[in-house]
């Protein structure tokens, strides 16, 4: 039984890997070518802003010049402005991955905030240390045998050091919860890589109607940018599929749906982008609902492409247009964007994710929501789609052509294999 388990698995994972692998490009080397409800319907517990920090006077910073890339933002609230995000953030298709298909951005995270982005999504799964046998937590894409990028703590000491020399930035975390992770085993993440230091806690909101829910709190009890740097409380985290009761988990710990609604995911056909809420269940198809619930708003905008087994892997060949901030062309994120913002009353979309942020470049819709026209302190980088070129590098691909028609041959062996114990 265990062995068929094994096997099983074993099975699962190498087809996903032969996809990871038929999707990879057969040359070695890719080259840059290029408001809410009424306030009294919601009873607020008043945490302070720092915990630790005994007096809270967010006007004591004076060294304070541009706030997530520009002054106008250092006085709004960090719910009333729009962040870019990078949709699996630590999924890069780049030399250090064989530039794999299921990679969702070219760029890694470092560079990710550098260029602006400020919200950043992963997936988190428990993968065995085959060496230690101890349980780890890493964020893979849909499987650790296709895309490993690492451990959680690494990359949020990753995330750290940029913020340790990026005082004036807020930063969003959106970390999807794939393997059933407890609230203490994100916290030791948290702690190990250092980034503790800088976590928000929203103020405690309690539904009147059922005192034992937590709700998103009123809108306009988010802090402002400027406050939330004067204390270096600057990094806001929303796990999604939190498994134990919001009360026992640390209260930086944020349950995503209790705080956030999103637009559908998993698009793979541009006409079918929609604005209308999808996630949680309780507001989807709703948007009124949505926006009276005080939830932020998460703007979904990227496509995948399906492959077999139900696999999806993001749409490269469409990212120019689907990035684009030009609001005349249907399906655009600039047009997208605007779509939703009519959707919810006027009100800008929190956060925009997309794939492949550079390309767009996507920056350019968030500025103009943002009404930003000159951003300070952001690092350039190319806006165009990754493309492959064949050239020099054609024997090699040849060679890895090659050895993937043998690894595929064999799959079709063990498939046969493993039905044949099913
Ligand atoms: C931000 O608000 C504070 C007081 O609330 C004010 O003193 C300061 O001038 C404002 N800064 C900007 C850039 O508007
Ligand atoms: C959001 O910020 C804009 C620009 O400063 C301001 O005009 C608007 O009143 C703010 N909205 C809310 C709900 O605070
Ligand atoms: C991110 O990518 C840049 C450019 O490839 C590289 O120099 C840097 O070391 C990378 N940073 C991390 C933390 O991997
Ligand atoms: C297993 O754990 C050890 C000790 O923590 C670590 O050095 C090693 O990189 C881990 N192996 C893998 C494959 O993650
Ligand atoms: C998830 O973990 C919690 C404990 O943190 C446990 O009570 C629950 O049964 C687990 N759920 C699944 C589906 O494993
Ligand atoms: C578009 O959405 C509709 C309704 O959800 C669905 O039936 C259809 O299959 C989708 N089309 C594509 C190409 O995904």
């Amino acid at each position: 039984m265990q062995i068929r388990s094994f096997l099983k698995h074993l099975l699962l994972c190498f087809i996903l890997y032969s996809i990871g692998l038929a999707q990879t490009v057969l040359v070695g080397t890719r080259v840059v070518s290029g408001e809410s409800l009424p306030e009294n319907t919601a009873l607020v517990e008043k945490r302070p802003l720092s915990p630790s920090s005994s007096s809270s006077s967010p006007s004591a910073s004076p060294a304070i010049r541009a706030c997530n890339n520009s002054p106008s933002l250092c006085n709004r609230s960090y719910a009333n402005i729009t962040h870019l995000g990078a949709h699996d953030s630590p999924f890069i298709s780049d030399e250090t991955t064989g530039f794999s298909s299921s990679g969702n951005q070219y760029y890694n995270t470092t560079l990710q905030l550098s260029a602006g982005v400020r919200l950043l999504s992963a997936q988190l799964h428990s993968k065995t240390n085959s060496t230690t046998k101890v349980k780890e937590w890493h964020l893979c894409h849909s499987s650790c045998a296709l895309l490993d990028a690492g451990t959680l703590s690494n990359w949020l000491s990753e995330i750290k050091t940029w913020m340790d020399s990026n005082p004036n930035e807020v930063v969003t975390l959106v970390i999807v919860n794939s393997n059933n992770a407890s609230a203490d085993d994100i916290n030791t993440e948290y702690r190990t890589s250092g980034i503790i230091q800088y976590v928000y806690e929203p103020p405690l909101t309690r539904s009147t109607t059922d005192a034992s829910k937590v709700v998103a709190p009123p809108m306009s009890s988010w802090p402002t940018l400027n406050e939330m740097i004067a204390e270096d409380r600057r990094l806001v985290t929303f796990v999604a599929n939190m498994p134990s009761n919001p009360d026992t988990a640390p209260p930086y710990i944020l349950d995503e749906f209790t705080y956030v609604f999103e637009n559908p995911f998993e698009v793979t056909a541009a006409s079918n982008f929609s604005c209308l809420p999808d996630r949680p269940s309780s507001v989807a198809g709703k948007p009124q609902e949505a926006v009276d619930s005080n939830r932020l708003f998460l703007q979904n905008h990227f496509l995948d492409v399906k492959q077999a087994f139900g696999i999806e892997t993001p749409d490269e060949a469409e990212v120019a247009t689907t990035n684009s901030p030009d609001t005349t062309v249907p399906a655009t994120l600039g047009a997208a964007a605007q779509a939703c913002k009519r959707t919810y009353g006027g009100r800008n979309p929190n956060f925009l994710l997309v794939d492949f942020f550079n390309v767009g470049p996507a920056i350019d819709t968030v500025d103009q929501l943002n009404g930003v026209t000159a951003p300070l302190g952001r690092e350039s980088i190319s806006a165009l789609v990754q493309k492959e070129v064949v050239g020099s590098e054609a024997a090699r691909a040849v060679g890895r052509s090659g050895g993937r028609g043998s690894l595929l041959a064999l799959g079709v062996v063990l498939a046969v294999a493993a039905m044949g114990l099913v």
